[in-house]
């Protein structure tokens, strides 16, 4: 393959953040857009120069110009559009989650094996620099080796023009039982990936209290796990934080992870959110000296453009796969459902026996005293 030809499928909120590194690939092409609502479909074409419009998947996937398509429809359809595109023949790039079950993801594998196309599950963290570098301090064994990490997210306000520029539509799918959770299902996954690509570990065993906060939200939440290395543990927490400004590009959240080794230990200080003035990364080391990376880009968006080029440079190369696997995606989903289903019954819970989907046990949450909620939060 001497160029990819991309067919874009859904031109909601996340679609451009996805399609701008397939814009900037010299041998990448933006060739077809197709979204079921025909102006948003109209208007995203003219704004990537593709040439091609169609409203409806069987369309896209029966044009023999597209070599791949890029899912960003709503989590709920992706089963149902990445086996349509694998039966067309297509290689694939589905965004997180990769589905709303572990039985539903691993039927995707499956077919994308049986077929011999490339499923790829988008996820910006494994390409976002300041993460990128951390994996790669971690591995040169600079902190000795790791025994904790720790990855806090924290949502807040912000009026930043990408906030201020989404489709509210874009959430009404993520706010009821078309989804199988809310906050800790649909953002932190990317946290849950970022776990267990730092360490090329598995988990082996989750604790977590989960509490329910406004509209999709679960905070405060703490979760632990254990690692197949039994002396590296995990734990995250996530807070919500409606009255706080967020300092961001982009939504009003923020990350924040720590990884302790014996011997030393590496920040990486944002991602989302750019809320500290602090580099982005910060390595101590084990004779007390600091590095300090200031200088490394830190631009949220970069993890988007590095992988949209990282699929796309896979597919050139003839690569059978791409990060993140759909294998990765599936483990990411069983330790979100395993935090959901620790929680719910206050007993640890191994990832790896969880096939299908668990929920809080309020989901859906009722949504028809939002305003009055979110004003009460954390104040009773
Ligand atoms: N950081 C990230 O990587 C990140 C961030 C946000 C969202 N996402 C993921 O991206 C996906 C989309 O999220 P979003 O926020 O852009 O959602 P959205 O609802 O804003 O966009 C979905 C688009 O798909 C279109 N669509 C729906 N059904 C269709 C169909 N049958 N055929 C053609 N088009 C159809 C809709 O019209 C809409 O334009 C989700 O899976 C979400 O989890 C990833």
């Amino acid at each position: 393959m001497e160029r990819v030809r991309i067919g874009v499928l859904g031109t909601g909120n996340i679609a451009p953040l996805n399609v701008a590194g397939y814009l900037e690939h010299p041998q990448a092409e933006v060739i077809a857009v197709c979204d079921n609502r025909p102006d948003k479909a109209r208007a995203a074409a003219d704004e990537w120069g593709a040439p091609k419009v169609y409203t409806d998947l069987a369309d896209l996937l029966a044009d023999d110009d597209v070599d791949a398509v890029e899912i960003c429809t709503p989590t709920m359809l992706h089963k149902e559009h990445v086996l349509a595109t694998i039966a067309a023949g297509k290689h694939v790039s589905c965004q997180k989650p990769i589905a709303n079950t572990v039985a539903d993801g691993r039927e995707m594998i499956a077919a994308a094996e049986a077929a011999g196309v490339v499923l790829r599950v988008a996820e910006c963290n494994v390409f976002y620099p300041p993460l990128v570098k951390a994996k790669e301090i971690i591995a040169s064994g600079a902190i000795g080796a790791p025994t904790m990490c720790r990855i806090k997210t924290v949502v807040g306000t912000t009026d930043t023009e990408f906030q201020n520029g989404l489709d509210p539509s874009g959430y009404v799918w993520r706010f009821n039982d078309q989804s199988p959770g809310g906050h800790l299902f649909d953002d932190m996954v990317h946290k849950y990936t970022t776990a267990l690509w730092l360490f090329d570990q598995d988990i082996t065993s989750v604790q977590a209290i989960v509490r329910q906060a406004p509209a999709f939200f679960e905070a405060p939440t703490a979760a632990i796990w254990e690692y197949e290395r039994e002396s590296l543990l995990g734990m995250m927490e996530v807070t919500y934080a409606p009255r706080m400004h967020m300092r961001s590009s982009f939504y009003g959240a923020d990350e924040f992870f720590e990884i302790q080794g014996t011997d030393g230990f590496v920040w990486v200080t944002r991602a989302t959110g750019e809320m500290l003035d602090l580099a982005p990364v910060i390595v101590y080391h084990p004779d007390g000296t600091q590095t300090h990376y200031g200088n490394i880009d830190s631009n949220w968006l970069t993890g988007f453009k590095e992988g949209s080029k990282h699929f796309v440079d896979a597919l050139l190369a003839g690569r059978t796969t791409a990060d993140l696997t759909g294998e990765m995606a599936v483990k990411t989903l069983q330790l979100c459902f395993a935090v959901y289903q620790a929680s719910n019954e206050r007993t640890p819970v191994d990832p790896r026996t969880i096939e299908t989907s668990v929920s809080p046990p309020w989901w859906p949450p009722d949504l028809s005293n939002y305003y009055e909620s979110m004003e009460r939060y954390g104040r009773e």
